[in-house]
């Protein structure tokens, strides 16, 4: 029998965590012959909602369920972790500005980082998916010198899905049928869904497509906005298909990518397609052997060079932000 794989979810009793925990426990996390004991970070107030959600989990009997830690302790959370899944945040309120929301985000994120820096196992995988998630991981992995750099990403899986299926239900084919979409830059509405690169059953999408005005006002758009359309529509924001997109972003980032596609991560950058390195910015990326690469060799051209542009500078102003307050 294998020695279970510590997972630890931070946020785990809000609506992500709902979403997610169960499917991590069922085997879609790792896979149907991994089993894993869970961690799960919760402030202080919301300690009790989270045993709830413990409680049902239980009630799952689980087979690769090896056993659910709960405490509102960054460094008892992160002690031991293999994957840590970072999903509470501190949301955006009304009247609240960037500088304010950093902050706040700076408050969660530095002592996580530096609780992942004192205890993770050696080969400690982090995903952020709690906002700003980019300059969120960011903040964490610059609190964590002694952890690899290249272990902290961001989601933009959950960009890269939506982009999936519009494109999908635009041409009338399967999701499967498509391949080598990405999604890059920060995970908000500056984000470039790129088409020019993709591919729908071997032909160029952008060319399937046939239909610029479409792809500049309506898919590009659609998929940047969607989250405030799902607020709009939910009256709450994604939580089934962002727990989705961070089992798809883990599972790929741990089993590999399909031959012949790849996937979007946001990741330090390498000085790759011009992103200045060390921004945590989305790229597309094939995983081998548990180690993520970023496709190289792709052509830019003028229309997709000008929203990458857009995307890494909003990156890079919400990094100067950061340094402006001491968070990194
Ligand atoms: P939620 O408000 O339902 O849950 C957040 C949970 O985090 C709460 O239970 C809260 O008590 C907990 N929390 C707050 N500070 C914490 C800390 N320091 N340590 C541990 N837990 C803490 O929010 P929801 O809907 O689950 O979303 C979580 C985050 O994910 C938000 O920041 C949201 O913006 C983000 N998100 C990101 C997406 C992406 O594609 N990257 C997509 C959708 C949401």
């Amino acid at each position: 029998t294998r020695t279970p794989v510590n997972v630890t979810v931070t946020g785990a009793a809000g609506q992500i965590g709902y979403a997610l925990l169960f499917r991590i426990a069922s085997g879609h996390l790792l896979g149907p012959d991994v089993p894993v004991r869970l961690r799960l970070l919760e402030i202080p107030q919301a300690v009790k909602a989270a045993e709830g959600t413990a409680m049902e989990l239980d009630d799952c009997a689980f087979p690769l369920l090896s056993g659910i830690d709960i405490t509102d302790d960054a460094k008892t959370a992160f002690d031991g972790v293999n994957v840590a899944l970072l999903v509470g945040a501190r949301p955006r309120t009304k009247g609240m500005e960037r500088g304010d929301l950093l902050e706040a985000n700076g408050g969660i994120f530095k002592p996580q980082g530096e609780a992942i820096n004192a205890g993770a196992a050696d080969d400690v995988r982090v995903l952020v998916v709690g906002n700003p998630a980019n300059t969120n991981a960011l903040i964490a992995q610059q609190h964590a010198p002694d952890v690899p750099a290249e272990r902290f990403t961001a989601m933009t899986r959950l960009d890269h899905n939506r982009a999936l299926s519009q494109l999908a239900k635009k041409l009338g084919v399967s999701v499967t049928d498509i391949k080598k979409l990405t999604i890059w830059g920060n995970h908000s509405a500056t984000q470039y869904p790129d088409l020019f690169h993709a591919e729908v059953k071997g032909q160029n999408a952008a060319q399937a497509v046939n239909d610029q005005a479409w792809l500049e006002n309506e898919f590009i758009p659609t998929v940047a906005k969607r989250g405030a359309a799902i607020i709009e529509a939910r009256g709450a924001s994604s939580a089934a298909s962002a727990a989705n997109a961070a089992i798809d972003h883990v599972h790929d980032w741990v089993n590999g990518t399909a031959e012949g596609d790849w996937v979007s991560m946001a990741i330090p950058s390498d000085g790759s397609y011009g992103v200045p390195e060390g921004l945590i910015s989305s790229f597309p990326v094939t995983v081998t052997d548990g180690e993520y690469s970023i496709v190289q060799g792709l052509e830019i051209d003028e229309f997709s060079r000008a929203r990458i542009d857009a995307s890494v500078a909003e990156l890079v102003e919400e990094r100067d932000a950061v340094k402006a307050l001491g968070l990194i």
